[in-house]
């Protein structure tokens, strides 16, 4: 596992050039996609980048969504469906990243679907991830097994919390979420996690047991995990 603690101010910098990095060494690559705050500025500083024609992200044709909020109305301003065609799909040469649909009729069938283009295209080669501040990866709450697929969840209460920067009083309380099976499956891993919130999260995923009650803790298990961390982030690791 490389752990990269980057300079105020240079977390977008940081989190485009290794995603760039790591996802450069594949042709075409497969990629799982976060949404939150956490990688806005990675995405932001790939559109400026694109903009000025200094970078092309014309392979970067297999885009998938990680996890989706559980809504009724799939235009739901929350809802990650709008969160990518404003951060990914506005980028200059993308093409637009595949998504859960949370209003299919057959929630399991949907996650099915998702599981099934990725295995069809390969697995992800790169999977992007934020890390939740109970240690959860996309949607896999504390509690999920390693082995655990793609599939519908409730949320947990902090999830909710967390989603309620954005829904308000009434939050979601289930989703749809790509599998540790399939995150953890993929060839390379780029963990990115600013500011002092998840210091004691990070620490716990790091330097604390390995095991279902910290899902993130699963990476240390992985043989090419990047961990992209601000000083905030950091603070609590020992070494
Ligand atoms: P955040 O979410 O980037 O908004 O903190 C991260 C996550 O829950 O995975």
């Amino acid at each position: 596992m490389k752990i990269v603690v980057v300079e105020p101010g240079m977390f977008g910098v940081e989190s485009c050039r290794a995603f760039l990095i790591l996802a450069g060494a594949f042709p075409a690559p497969v990629l799982g996609l976060p949404t939150g705050k956490t990688p806005v500025p990675l995405y932001e500083t790939l559109r400026e980048r694109s903009l000025l024609g200094e970078i092309s992200l014309a392979r970067f044709a297999a885009p998938f969504a990680i996890d989706e909020y559980g809504v009724s109305d799939p235009f739901h301003p929350c809802a990650n469906r709008a969160f990518f065609p404003r951060y990914w799909d506005s980028i200059p040469e993308t093409t637009p990243v595949r998504q859960f649909d949370p209003a299919a009729s057959d929630r399991e069938a949907e996650a099915g679907r998702m599981a099934g283009e990725i295995a069809a295209a390969g697995g992800l080669d790169l999977a992007v991830l934020g890390i939740g501040l109970n240690g959860h990866l996309a949607f896999n709450e504390p509690g999920s097994e390693r082995s655990a697929g793609t599939r519908v969840v409730e949320l947990s209460p902090e999830s909710r919390s967390a989603a309620a920067r954005c829904f308000g009083e009434v939050t979601p309380a289930w989703g749809l979420t790509l599998g540790l099976k399939e995150l953890l499956g993929a060839k390379r891993v780029l963990l990115l996690a600013n500011g002092g919130a998840k210091a004691a999260i990070m620490a716990r995923a790091l330097e604390g047991d390995v095991g279902p009650e910290c899902p993130a803790s699963f990476l240390r298990e992985h043989a090419d995990v990047t961990v992209l961390l601000d000083a905030d982030a950091a603070r609590l690791l020992s070494h």
